[in-house]
């Protein structure tokens, strides 16, 4: 697509970057012109600017990390003190590596349940940290809290689907919108998500035939699916995941991209091209 954007990012005190940086708005230009839109976690300094170099669109700061990097078997225990924390080390390693990278990092569990108020003064402090928009999972509920903080300047990742935060209720972490009742609820929160002003919305193991029902559905809310199939505005993986490090079993929609490739950079870099060529997912990792 044509765009009349400017190509060059705004600098402070007038200067200009020659990196485009990934915003809101180049997101939107993205879906308009059928790009797909590569996410991936980060949680430090070094693997954040890995991620920049190799060109991944949003750099996830995710809360995955009480798993990943505090050995925890849930998201729950992460606070915000661990979100800043590592918001800050990612911020610094994608200006290290003048990463055109979109920083998105999410609310913990508990950050935003308490109402409007909660919510803003906590994505204040993830924006402070260096985050560019935040994430927060659920439904419908969750839709005035989008609302409010769109309004009040904060860019919004919402997030449906399996919940890892809610892991306890949905008694486990298992595929959500199989029957035709649980497909349609999740149907109106995406809209509902969508029309509260939502840029982005994760979908986490969701059938494929909905997550592009919805996908198609969301012309200005682009969908980053995670074993939810190819029908997705784009794809996340975690970052650990995708490298092949871990202690257990990995999730059956996950590839290993560092086996057969140079680096870490490298292996980065293979999963973008393959996002943007659509050859990831392939229809073999994901069967739901
Ligand atoms: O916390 C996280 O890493 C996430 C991704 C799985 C989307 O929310």
């Amino acid at each position: 697509m044509a765009s009349s954007a400017p190509q060059h990012s705004p600098a402070p005190y007038g200067g200009a970057s020659p990196v485009r940086k990934v915003t809101p708005r180049r997101l939107q230009e993205m879906r308009e012109a059928g790009e797909k839109i590569v996410m991936l976690t980060a949680y430090d300094a070094v693997f954040a600017g890995l991620a920049g170099q190799a060109g991944v669109d949003v750099v996830l700061v995710g809360d995955s990390l009480g798993m990943v990097c505090q050995g925890g078997d849930s998201t729950v225990p992460v606070t915000m003190d661990d979100m800043v924390y590592h918001t800050q080390g990612v911020a610094r390693g994608l200006a290290a590596a003048d990463a055109a990278s979109l920083l998105l990092s999410d609310l913990p569990f508990g950050s935003y349940h308490g109402g409007q108020d909660e919510a803003m003064r906590n994505a204040v402090r993830l924006m402070q940290a260096g985050a560019h928009m935040v994430k927060l999972e659920g439904g419908g509920w969750t839709a005035p809290l989008v609302r409010f903080l769109v309004e009040r300047g904060v860019p919004v990742c919402a997030h449906l689907g399996l919940t890892p935060q809610t892991v306890h209720a949905l008694s486990g972490y298992r595929v959500q919108g199989r029957d035709d009742a649980g497909a349609a609820l999740l149907e109106r929160h995406a809209r509902e998500l969508a029309d509260a002003g939502a840029t982005l919305l994760v979908l986490e193991m969701v059938p494929a035939a909905l997550s592009s029902r919805i996908t198609q559905a969301l012309p200005a809310c682009h969908t980053i699916g995670i074993g939810a199939g190819r029908g997705t505005a784009g794809q996340v993986l975690v970052m650990h995941d995708m490298l092949g490090a871990s202690l257990g079993k990995t999730p059956r929609f996950v590839k290993n991209f560092l086996a057969g490739s140079g680096g870490v950079r490298e292996a980065f870099a293979a999963y973008a091209q393959a996002v943007r060529q659509g050859s990831f997912p392939d229809d073999a990792l994901h069967a739901w």
